[in-house]
């Protein structure tokens, strides 16, 4: 296996090269038929997925953990893109890296001191590490460590659900991390992106847009996909 530092810049390339990019979030997937959903999305031309995993105390709700993210390691080539929506992420962080994962993020808000340990610790272990950040948290928890992530992962509803409207402040932190932080830094956002948002979060420069409810209450995946990749505006 290649070294730890150059698959993390092997990760980082692939979604610089795709941006921007829909990523389906699985949460409100049909998990009765994870391999078949898997190969809808894999049809609809998705590049990544996102995972959503919650364990009903950082977060009011209860997804999944590692055996998932290993179950999707089997199937599919797709790159996995796992949210710890948990409590503890510094202990479970290592083994999300075990079940197969290409990327991590993890809240400001579940840590206590410094985050660096933890992005370093998924770094080394050769898999693209971010911060995630509520609606609600204030940015100043977060920029004093953007310049340890390879991706920075914008809220735009509070983590515990889908189907939530979007909050406009995301917008204003996308503009502002890509303001700071130049065109490298991959801005990845979560909640709330529909047909009427994909813009709006594409111009002010998300290159990595998580999507649930507006995928997975619709009929046809491709044509889902279809509809919100027309909305991007690239600047
Ligand atoms: C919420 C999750 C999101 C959510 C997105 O805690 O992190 O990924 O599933 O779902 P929609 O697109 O329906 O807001
Ligand atoms: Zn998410």
């Amino acid at each position: 296996m290649s070294e730890p530092g150059s698959r993390v810049s092997a990760t980082i390339e692939f979604l610089r090269g795709i941006r921007p990019s829909i990523l389906p979030s699985l949460l409100l997937c049909d998990f009765s038929n994870l391999r078949h959903e898997v190969e809808l999305l894999e049809e609809s031309g998705v590049e990544v997925l996102h995972l959503d995993v919650m364990d009903g105390h950082f977060v009011p709700n209860l997804t999944y953990g590692m055996p998932i993210v290993e179950a999707l390691r089997k199937i599919t080539n797709l790159k996995l893109d796992v949210h710890l929506m948990i409590s503890d992420p510094g202990t479970y962080a290592r083994q999300f890296v075990a079940a197969g994962a290409d990327c991590i993020t993890f809240h400001i808000e579940a840590v206590s001191s410094s985050p660096v340990r933890i992005l370093e610790e998924v770094r080394n272990q050769g898999v693209a590490a971010g911060l995630a950040i509520n609606p609600g948290t204030s940015m100043e928890r977060l920029l004093p460590f953007v310049p340890e992530c390879d991706l920075v992962l914008i809220m735009s509803v509070p983590a515990g659900f889908g189907g939530q409207p979007f909050q406009t402040v995301a917008l204003e932190r996308l503009h502002q991390l890509r303001r700071d932080f130049g065109p490298d830094l991959l801005l990845e956002i979560d909640g709330g992106i529909n047909v009427d948002t994909v813009g709006p979060a594409t111009s002010h420069g998300a290159d990595l847009l998580v999507v649930g409810s507006a995928i997975f209450r619709e009929a046809d995946y491709c044509q889902a996909m279809t509809r919100l990749r027309r909305q991007f505006q690239t600047t």
